[in-house]
């Protein structure tokens, strides 16, 4: 199917159904990795970007899971990193002796995930881990251990599948870089 959106990409990197695919291999591995886990697992997803991700792979993990959010800015809705990353929402869920799993977008810098796994981890959970569905590896700057990655992307600014410029584009069903002239002439970092 085409969207009108399209349009908007200079380059399409992953369509939908190379992420559907990449979801459900997803899934299968964390059906695994927890086969032995007799409670159920917290996924703590980090909105919003998560929430296609989560969606879809959600619909087809077999393990008893409950679910919680967070909300984390570190884009403060553009795409020019300002400062630290800040914990706008926090989880409700108790987390002490549960198997945590993050539900990450993309790990591009690692400054936003490290922070949160810190904090968590002083909630003595029973086992923290983290999936992304993006892996922006040239993008690190600080060693985070990702468990889980779906896609590998390059080390530029994209848009799509719950990833957003300026809150749009979460809505797009593919993965990929953003035409100049739909940045508006803002310098694309
Ligand atoms: P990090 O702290 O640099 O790893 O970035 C973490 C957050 O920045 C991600 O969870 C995304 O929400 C956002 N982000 C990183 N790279 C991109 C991108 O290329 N497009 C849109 N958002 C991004
Ligand atoms: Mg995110």
């Amino acid at each position: 199917m085409s969207r009108d959106y399209y349009k908007h990409f200079e380059k399409i990197i992953y369509h939908f159904e190379d992420i559907e695919r990449a979801i459900i291999k997803a899934a299968n591995w964390i059906d695994d990795e927890y086969k032995d886990v007799k409670e159920e697992i917290v996924l703590i997803g980090l909105l919003k970007g998560c929430i296609p991700f989560l969606g879809r792979l959600l619909l087809h993990l077999n393990h008893d899971v409950i679910l919680d959010f967070m909300v984390v800015s570190s884009f403060k809705g553009e795409d020019k990193r300002i400062g630290e990353p800040s914990i706008i929402t926090d989880i409700i869920t108790d987390i002490k002796d549960k198997h945590i799993l993050l539900i990450e977008d993309i790990v591009d810098s690692g400054y936003t995930i490290k922070k949160i796994i810190e904090l968590l981890k002083k909630r003595q959970p029973k086992s923290i881990k983290l999936i992304s569905l993006l892996d922006k590896r040239e993008g690190r700057r600080v060693n985070v251990k990702i468990d889980y990655s779906c896609l590998k992307i390059p080390n530029e600014f994209i848009v799509g599948f719950g990833l957003d410029y300026k809150e749009k584009c979460r809505n797009w069903d593919c993965i990929g870089i953003p035409k100049k002239n739909y940045i508006k002439g803002e310098k694309n970092e």
